[in-house]
């Protein structure tokens, strides 16, 4: 993976309560947790896929925009 080629999209999570959790997930053949990202009400998490991060999963209420699109948890 190229550092000068390899620009991936970034994607914002907004929290809306307290406590909302985002968790990395590493990349390769061993999926695990390797993050967690505690965010209150009202704070942004912006964000990239990276060589070690290859998925995120969000628990509790947040709105999350990638280039994908726009969505809420709940
Ligand atoms: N050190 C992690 C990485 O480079 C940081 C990170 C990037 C991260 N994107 C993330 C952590 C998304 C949690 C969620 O992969």
């Amino acid at each position: 993976m190229s550092e000068k080629t390899y620009n991936p999209d970034f994607f914002v999570i907004k929290a809306l309560e307290d406590g909302v959790n985002v968790i990395g997930l590493t990349r390769g053949t061993d999926t695990r947790f390797h993050h967690s990202e505690k965010l209150d009400k009202g704070e942004v998490m912006i964000a990239q896929f990276t060589e070690h991060t290859s998925a995120v999963k969000v628990r509790g209420d947040a709105l999350i925009q990638t280039s994908h699109g726009e969505m809420k948890t709940l």
